[in-house]
């Protein structure tokens, strides 16, 4: 693992806990039956009833395990932090989803072929690819895992709202939209979870920006070709703090100003 994961895994590890205790990731509300999955993915990703599933980045497994609820026969989590592997095992046990719902702990550019490759869904989402420093090697893990007719799916951030200063709503420009191979996003120990703002941070990160040419060029050079593009004018949490939750569980913009996307979702398959 290169030196950039080294430090993600262990502000992950760090943090893993207090998300697991924490209300933004509820999991009492999860142990009663509520799903975690978004209208935007469970629509994009249609009907998993018998499909094997592969979810990269899968933290501690609340939306793998979702997966499995809504059918999927097999889900499997790939996560670099032990921490995350270690709760979603025992949150699988508790709800009663260990037969079908199985943890890897492992770095998804590095992993090679899971649990022998071939399965219908590889997804990501929310929080997936400014960890990564090489999407090239990314690309290869899920060509690696996907079955001939299968497909890969992606929603998180769009590259254009990760050029905006997020603490603030009104569009400052903070960042470059290409990526910078010798500068990652560096953030320094001290700074607040964003699922427990009580909670003050020892560890520091390594960020990545990836502009789109990289993500669909480093899927492409795997031998996938991308499909379903869409863009989203809302968040899946407060990406900016003008906005506000509306009744569909999604994020909205209060403040009057230009559109932009907040949210970008696509597929790809061989
Ligand atoms: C924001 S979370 C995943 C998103 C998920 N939607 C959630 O909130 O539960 C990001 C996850 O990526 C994992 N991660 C970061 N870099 C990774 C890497 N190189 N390989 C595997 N997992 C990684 C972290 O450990 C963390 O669990």
């Amino acid at each position: 693992m290169n030196e950039a994961h080294e430090i993600n895994k262990k502000w992950w590890n760090e943090v893993t806990p207090v998300h697991v205790g924490s209300d933004f990731y509820a999991v009492d509300r999860f142990l009663a039956g509520e799903n975690k999955l978004g209208a935007v993915e469970r629509e994009a990703v249609g009907d998993v009833t018998g499909k094997r599933l592969l979810h990269l980045q899968c933290h501690f497994g609340m939306d793998t395990m979702s997966w499995a609820r809504l059918g999927a026969k097999q889900v499997v989590g790939v996560d670099f932090s032990e921490e995350a592997v270690k709760a979603a095992t025992d949150l699988a046990e508790k709800a009663g989803l260990a037969d079908r719902a199985r943890f890897v702990e492992g770095d998804v550019q590095e992993v090679g072929v899971v649990d022998g490759g071939g399965f219908d869904v590889v997804f990501t989402s929310l929080g997936t690819i400014v960890w990564l420093s090489d999407l090239k090697k990314w690309g290869r893990t899920i060509a690696q895992n996907l079955a001939k007719d299968g497909f890969f799916y992606f929603l998180d951030s769009h590259p254009t709202y990760l050029m905006y200063d997020e603490g603030k709503s009104d569009l400052t420009l903070a960042y470059d939209y290409f990526h910078n191979d010798d500068e990652p996003i560096i953030d320094a120990p001290g700074g607040v979870s964003y699922a427990d703002e009580s909670y003050v941070i020892q560890s520091g990160t390594h960020e990545f920006q990836w502009p789109l040419q990289d993500m669909f060029g480093a899927l492409e050079a795997a031998g996938l070709t991308i499909f379903e593009v869409r863009e989203y004018p809302f968040g899946a949490w407060r990406m900016l703090p003008d906005m506000e939750i509306a009744e569909d569980g999604y994020w909205y913009r209060t403040q009057e100003g230009p559109r932009i996307p907040l949210l970008l979702g696509f597929k790809a398959r061989r």
